[in-house]
């Protein structure tokens, strides 16, 4: 049998700058040990995100070409609009400048204060979103998601028992919808299953519930249903989308994700009078209903690329190389969450760094290791990004202290990844010798990991 390879050649290169260890440590240390603040040239290999990072098609970039810029009535939107209902499976589309955008404008019209959202380990922006209307978040995420070893094929699934002792604990009127998130990001890109979808959707028609998606990683989702769900082998993955969507009210979707551009978001919903009033919302945050912040040739693009990114010989593709990292991590015996998610690979930090501890940020030590050694910039999920407690102000730690490298599509080749990996056996060599992490110099109170400063312990 012939290996798998991608099924696209590249047509445009871009130069990146190979540094020294020593530029780096002058570097990080003028960043205040926050990979944020690292200007694009002094990173070698970017895996801070798979957001809106990745390459375009060829047809994606036609696309840009012929973008009609039209306010009103654009073809480019009538695109997006044609693949969103016959691919996608909903009647209602409205364009927005990113995901998070979509979630601002769904929430606005549904979430209210002292209501509860129960879904799998909400997004950051989504908890974000909920959280400044006085509203929660709970997660329900299955508890095989917080063990780095099980083996649980979709960690990113929705305990039922959970979603029901929120469903019996609270008015029906004070929940507006259940919130799957595929992939579920937070727990490490892992999928949810097609079963606990149905699950989901079932327990929450009984009482009275709807359900909606957050959408990024959709197509990830559907190869992983396709890869793990025996009943799903010989589906194509379009039609495993839309059986996924057709279990929901609508979708917030990051287009910077699976939507494969670098820029745009949306919102999708199955509700007419539910999309005249988030038009509204729309219109006034956003523009107007058929282009909602974004240039008529993103929405091009994201037509095409969302037509895409719903083949399997891309998915296979994409997913495999993130394996191939997660496997060769593995087989250094370097700590990973497992299976290997759809967008990245996360390094449990606590079990690399065991002489760190966890007041020092054992995740963002690991992360600037990283970045001294070789250049990668990958992002912590960990301490930092928890935030404090609101009410006693101090750290708040959470299950698991990551650190993410997030694959951006179609950019970095296999021969990165295996640079990634030696990279980080290097420091696993040496790990105990690190022996202190970093402190905080400054912090601002919410969404700290962003403009935190640090120095070392
Ligand atoms: N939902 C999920 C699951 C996400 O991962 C993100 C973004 C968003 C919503 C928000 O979308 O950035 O377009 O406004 N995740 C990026 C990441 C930033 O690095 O994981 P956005």
């Amino acid at each position: 049998e012939l290996p798998w390879v991608e099924p696209y050649k590249i047509k445009m290169t871009e130069d990146i700058y190979i540094s020294t260890r020593e530029e780096r440590e002058k570097w990080i240390e003028e960043a205040g040990f926050n990979l944020f603040n690292l200007t694009s040239e002094k990173v070698f290999v970017d895996l801070l995100t798979d957001s809106g990072t990745g390459a375009m098609s060829d047809k994606q970039w036609a696309e840009i070409m012929i973008g009609d810029e039209s306010y009103a009535g654009s073809q480019s939107f009538l695109k997006l609009k044609k693949v969103v209902n016959e691919v996608l499976g909903l009647p209602y589309a409205l364009p927005t400048h990113q995901g998070r955008a979509a979630e601002n404008v769904l929430f606005s019209v549904l979430v209210k204060e002292g209501f509860v959202v129960p879904g799998n380990s909400h997004f950051d922006t989504t908890k974000g979103h909920i959280e400044f209307r006085k509203a929660h978040a709970v997660d329900c995420t299955i508890d095989e998601a917080f063990d780095i070893h099980d083996l649980h094929p979709f960690k990113g699934n929705i305990d039922v028992n959970k979603l029901e002792e929120v469903y019996k604990s609270h008015p029906k009127e004070n929940i507006p919808f259940c919130l799957i998130t595929v992939t579920c990001n937070t727990s490490g890109g892992q999928p949810v299953s097609m079963e606990n979808i149905k699950a989901v959707k079932a327990l929450s028609d009984k009482y009275g519930i709807p359900v909606y998606f957050d959408a990024a990683r959709f197509a990830e989702n559907a190869y992983f249903i396709k890869e793990r769900e025996d009943a799903y082998k010989d589906k194509s993955i379009k039609e495993i989308v839309k059986e996924m969507f057709s279990y929901g009210e609508g979708f917030t979707m990051s287009a910077k994700k699976d939507g494969l551009v670098n820029i745009g978001g949306l919102l999708a919903l199955r509700d007419e009078n539910l999309y005249r009033t988030c038009g509204n919302f729309g219109i006034i945050y956003e523009g107007y209903l058929t282009y909602g912040g974004l240039a008529g040739r993103d929405l091009g693009a994201l037509a095409q690329g969302l037509m895409e990114s719903t083949e399997h010989t891309y998915l296979k593709a994409r997913i495999n190389q993130v394996e191939y990292l997660g496997n060769k991590l593995i087989e250094f015996g370097i700590p990973v969450q497992k299976p290997i998610g759809g967008h990245a690979v996360f390094v449990d930090a606590l079990s690399f760094l065991p002489n760190v501890p966890r007041e020092e940020y054992a995740a963002q030590t690991l992360a600037i290791e990283l970045y001294k050694e070789a250049g990668i910039r990958g992002v912590e999920i960990g301490t930092l990004l928890a935030d404090r407690d609101p009410e006693t102000r101090l750290d708040r730690f959470p299950k698991l202290e990551l650190l993410r490298l997030a694959i951006p599509r179609k950019t970095y080749s296999y021969n990165h990844m295996d640079y990634i990996a030696v990279a980080l056996k290097n420091i696993y060599d040496r790990r105990n010798e690190i022996k202190s992490g970093l402190e905080i110099v400054w912090e601002s109170p919410i969404l700290r990991h962003f403009t935190v400063e640090l120095k070392k312990s």
